[in-house]
């Protein structure tokens, strides 16, 4: 079966798909996305994804072109019409396309576009060895809340990871933890896990939302706040999270181990509780 795509109302094969060049997310990297893990053929947390997607397209004034409804239908044949069982849905919403101009167009018509790629979910090893990650100074714009499409500084800043063989940049904003280039970042001091606030500066993450679950319901302190740099440099742990990688260790930050520089006994109690929470939901259907 090949890779079938859904494009402005209809499900094709991904070789078959076009995009005008005068769409404004090729134009202006104006519009917004979504990545939603499917596990056994159901789609993880969805409402939630649905949601965030509404806030992503009301931080950039663009009426959702379906309702929840309609999308959980168009979800579902994509992911029928898709031959692993395990897959993660990229959705993307763009203004549409017209004539170039900065000012929204008067009538253009979104342009809606999924696929579905198989899910490898992240190997043993790295439980088990961890992760390396640099930082940086995050220069990002002031509205990291939206799922923006234009992620070109995302790009370059998690570029300086895979350049220093690392997976993944963790951005300080002011000495201020925000967040990673692709991921949320969590940090564990003293048997507590410290979190950056859901605010403009970072993505409000699924998978950082369901961390902040998955503690309160299993008596874990968990502290959300504004955590120096140098605070974070000396954690006992540093994980991060995303709706693909789950919850992985970073064991090294820029060529120092993080704490013992072995994944930590908190991290190993959080990706157990993942892990089953994701098959209790799974299974439940
Ligand atoms: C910048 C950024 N922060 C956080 C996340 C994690 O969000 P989620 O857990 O919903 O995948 C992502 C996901 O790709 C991201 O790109």
């Amino acid at each position: 079966m090949s890779q079938i795509i859904y494009l402005n109302g209809k499900f094709l094969p991904i070789d078959q798909a076009f995009v005008p060049v005068l769409d404004r997310g090729f134009i202006f990297g104006d519009g917004i996305y979504e990545v939603i893990p499917v596990y056994s053929r159901h789609a993880f947390r969805l409402s939630e994804h649905l949601r965030r997607l509404q806030n992503s397209l009301d931080g950039i004034r663009l009426a959702n072109p379906h309702s929840d409804a309609e999308w959980v239908d168009l979800l579902g044949h994509l992911i029928e019409a898709n031959p692993t069982e395990d897959q993660y849905i990229y959705l993307h919403i763009t203004r549409g396309v017209a004539k170039r101009d900065h000012a929204f167009p008067k009538d253009a018509v979104p342009t809606v576009f999924m696929m579905s790629n198989p899910l490898v979910t992240p190997p043993r090893d790295l439980y088990e060895n961890g992760v390396g990650a640099v930082s940086a100074v995050d220069n990002r714009w002031d509205r990291c809340d939206i799922k923006a499409i234009a992620l070109l500084p995302n790009i370059l800043l998690r570029q300086l990871a895979i350049d220093a063989g690392a997976v993944e940049t963790i951005l300080f904003r002011g000495g201020i933890l925000t967040e990673g280039a692709a991921s949320n970042i969590f940090a564990v001091e003293n048997g507590v896990i410290l979190a950056p606030p859901k605010d403009n500066h970072m993505l409000p993450g699924i998978t950082y939302d369901l961390i902040l679950e998955l503690a309160a319901a299993n008596g874990i302190p968990l502290e959300v706040g504004q955590f120096a740099e140098a605070r974070i440099r000396h954690a006992d742990e540093l994980w991060l999270t995303s709706s693909t990688k789950e919850v992985l260790p970073i064991t090294v930050l820029d060529g120092k181990p993080v704490g013992s520089g072995k994944p930590g006994a908190l991290f190993w109690k959080m990706h157990a509780l993942y892990q089953e929470y994701k098959n209790r939901v799974m299974r439940a259907g």
